[in-house]
């Protein structure tokens, strides 16, 4: 099997490539990313030099690389790239407009124009909005109700990718996964921010009351979705991916600071972010029905992993820099 996969440079992106080529012998991967602050070519540098994987650097916007990467007949295409984070698509939202609704369009049409045979849209739980306490599980036929620039963009894509099944009959995949942590995730988002603040006994900024409540779903446990769905998804079909572990942020706060042997005290409550989801809750009885997936870890299993993983690999975080956006941020939503 031949596929190219977007965003493969960051953190689900290349725990994909690296779960594909350890599973597959035969396969062949073509990676193309634009390598911004999120894309990082040490995720990968276990497997840069194998003959089944070639890297690409370049931006799915970009309609002649894309139709060039598409006319080598790919058997699947899977478009992780994406601006990632909500914090930051208060900064700067018109990067996220830019590559995940513009750069979802130059996929699709020119998947469409290449009859590529599956397509697979990596979206998110959060285009379903916020669910109150006693909410049902989102389910694929929720309507969608995105609550920052970031949610609103990926629904957008997901409303052009359902455009073209209508309008030219193009069935791509759909999978709309909870928040996902595990190794290789850049530390701006919660649960590897609070990590690595912690081992340098830097506070921890929790936001609000702290009782949001995510569904916090092992990395890899997605990479095995994705590959499912990639493999035996039906065209046209959205798919809901889960961890069945629902947690409020306070408590995976605790998690991480007892795992580190760290005081509670290490807590900074700092105002909330604008917009906040309170919940999110995932349905799988779908993927669970049709592709016989489920979760295979549990939150405390998954979450002492990571911490061991961020304790081993202090080199790789140590390196990153999460830019302007934070100070920014804080300046004009903390204060
Ligand atoms: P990430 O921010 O870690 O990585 C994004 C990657 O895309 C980076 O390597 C970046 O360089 C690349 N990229 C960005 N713009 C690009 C462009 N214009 N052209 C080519 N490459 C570009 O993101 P992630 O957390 O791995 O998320 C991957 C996908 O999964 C995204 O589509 C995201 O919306 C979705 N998703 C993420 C989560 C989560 O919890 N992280 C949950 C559900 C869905
Ligand atoms: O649900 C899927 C989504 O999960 C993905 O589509 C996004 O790409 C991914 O970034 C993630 O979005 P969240 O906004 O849920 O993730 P984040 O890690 O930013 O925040 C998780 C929770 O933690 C949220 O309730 C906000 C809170 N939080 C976050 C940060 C960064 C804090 O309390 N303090 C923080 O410093």
């Amino acid at each position: 099997m031949k596929i190219l996969v977007t965003g493969g440079c960051g953190f689900i992106g290349s725990n994909f490539i690296n779960y594909l080529l350890k599973k597959y012998p035969r396969i062949k991967i073509t990676n193309l990313d634009l390598l911004t602050y999120a894309g990082n070519l040490a995720n990968l540098k276990d497997i840069e030099k194998d003959r089944r994987y070639k890297f690409i650097h370049g931006d799915i916007i970009d309609g002649r690389l894309v139709n060039r990467l598409m006319s080598e007949k790919p058997d699947a295409v899977v478009n992780f790239a994406a601006e990632s984070h909500v914090d930051r698509s208060l900064y700067k939202p018109a990067d996220f407009l830019s590559t995940n609704v513009f750069g979802t369009q130059v996929m699709i049409e020119s998947a469409r124009q290449h009859n590529i045979k599956r397509f697979i849209q990596i979206s998110t739980d959060e285009v379903y909005g916020s669910l109150g306490l006693k909410g049902l599980a989102f389910k694929e036929t929720n309507r969608l109700d995105p609550s920052s620039p970031y949610s609103a963009s990926k629904a957008a894509a997901d409303l052009l990718v359902k455009s073209y099944e209508k309008t030219f009959g193009y069935k791509a995949i759909i999978t709309r996964s909870s928040n996902n942590y595990g190794p290789y995730q850049f530390p701006e988002k919660v649960i590897p921010l609070f990590i690595t603040n912690a081992i340098a006994d830097k506070p921890l900024p929790l936001y609000g009351d702290g009782l949001n409540i995510r569904d916090w779903l092992y990395v890899e446990d997605n990479c095995r979705a994705i590959d499912l769905v990639m493999r035996k998804g039906m065209p046209g079909e959205i798919y809901n991916i889960g961890g069945n572990s629902e947690r409020t942020n306070f408590y995976i706060t605790k998690t991480i600071l007892k795992l580190l042997n760290k005081p509670l005290l290490l807590i900074k409550y700092v105002k909330d972010r604008p917009g906040h989801d309170r919940r999110y809750a995932i349905d799988i009885s779908k993927i669970r029905k049709q592709l016989n997936w489920q979760p295979r870890y549990k939150f405390e299993e998954g979450i002492r992993k990571t911490v061991d993983w961020y304790l081993n690999n202090k080199k790789w975080w140590k390196q990153i820099k999460t830019g302007e956006y934070l100070k920014f941020y804080r300046k004009h939503y903390q204060t």
